[in-house]
């Protein structure tokens, strides 16, 4: 079984984040999103990982390496351009041979991981096989998950019986509220799927007309329905929400300086060479390597990555990222802060918002 990692694409929803940075290294409680798919995958017994990567290859290539760091083969494919999650699996043909393979979205967040599905589908396909009945083991597997807005994703129709009878892409009008999650298992039938679909209306070869065509074409697809939560991490709400959820679970420790004047509460983490002075630090909480936070709260369900400082401030649910600077700022809220951001309250007259802000942000003033 191999991995297929989906991490091109251009990010429009997160920008400006993604005008300069892939959407897929966005840190979650301090944890590029990435990582915890491969992490995943090495849980599930994967070596070999096929990383899709665009535009923004040389940045993938340079948190993820060799992948050796999850005791993981990675080779990086390159797509000219975000042609579709069914082009990625064209591009891949070479790399994947005539293996199974688990294609996995590089935004997707999945609190169960993959070893279960993984095991599940080789368990079925190997019994059908014992059985004499190769001919009738399922040809794809796709994992859906319940959703209040289904017109957002791929969305599976069930029928009567529990089988899946079809599937469509971004409906209008939703068949069901069973979203596909980003997570797919396949044998090589697919390959001559995505060779034979056309693009959407959007342009895009769609991994769920290809799911469709092996259906229309007498191949079994089974399905699951995800235990525990699933987040598709590419907008603003559903980023700091999967970023609380992991921070409710995170392992406490501090493993930078706390000064006697500061209290920690809760589940909070401190990365080394981090300083604590004269702060609260209300869990669950992140505190990145190097950083330095001072007279200020930090509350619950924030990650401020390496590196940076917020002084004089106060940060409830959200996430700041490398290198930035938060100083006399009373409350920051709901909020995500891109790298290297400077944030201020200075006390130069006339008293005013002054802005430097990037393309395509996004600002909510108390003001
Ligand atoms: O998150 C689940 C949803 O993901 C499914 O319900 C949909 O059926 C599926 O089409 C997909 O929809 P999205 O619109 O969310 O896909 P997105 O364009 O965000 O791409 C998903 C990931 O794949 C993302 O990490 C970028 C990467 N990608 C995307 C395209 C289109 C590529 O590497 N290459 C591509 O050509």
């Amino acid at each position: 079984m191999k991995a297929l990692v989906l991490a091109g694409g251009s990010g429009s929803r997160l920008r400006p984040i993604t005008h300069t940075g892939a959407k897929q290294l966005v840190p979650v409680a301090n944890v590029p999103i990435l990582f915890y798919g491969l992490a995943h995958f090495a849980e599930a017994g994967i070596k070999e990982v096929g990383m899709v990567v665009g535009d923004t290859e040389a940045e993938i290539r340079a948190a993820v390496g060799d992948g050796s760091r999850w005791g993981l083969e990675v080779t990086y494919l390159r797509q000219d351009a975000p042609r579709g999650l069914a082009h990625a699996v064209l591009i891949a043909r070479e790399f994947l041979g005539d293996d199974d393979f688990l294609m996995y979205l590089g935004d997707n967040l999945l609190q169960s991981g993959v070893a279960g599905f993984v095991e599940g589908f080789e368990r079925h396909r190997a019994a059908m096989r014992e059985a004499g009945e190769a001919d009738r083991a399922p040809a794809a597997q796709v994992l859906l998950a319940r959703v209040p807005d289904p017109q957002r994703f791929g969305v599976a129709e069930l029928a009567a019986d529990g089988s899946v009878v079809r599937l469509v892409e971004k409906p209008e009008v939703p068949p069901s509220d069973l979203a596909l999650v980003g997570v797919y298992l396949f044998d090589p039938s697919i390959h001559d799927a995505v060779a034979s679909i056309e693009p959407s209306a959007r342009g895009e070869l769609e991994i769920t007309d290809a799911i469709q065509w092996l259906l229309d074409h007498d191949h079994r697809v089974h399905h699951e329905i995800i235990e525990g939560w699933w987040i598709d991490t590419g907008k603003l709400t559903p980023l700091l929400e999967a970023n609380r959820l992991l921070l409710e679970v995170a392992e406490p420790r501090i493993d930078g300086t706390v000064d006697e004047a500061s209290t920690i509460e809760g589940r909070v983490v401190i990365e080394e060479g981090a300083v604590v002075i004269d702060s609260i630090i209300r869990g669950p909480a992140a505190i990145g390597a190097n950083a330095r936070i001072e007279r200020s709260y930090i509350g619950p369900f924030s990650s401020v990555d390496h590196d940076c400082t917020v002084v004089g401030s106060e940060l409830d649910h959200s996430i700041v990222l490398a290198r930035s600077t938060i100083a006399d700022v009373p409350r920051i809220v709901d909020s995500l802060i891109g790298r290297d951001a400077v944030v201020t309250r200075s006390a130069q007259r006339p008293r005013a918002t002054r802005l430097m802000i990037g393309d395509h942000s996004q600002v909510d003033l108390d003001v």
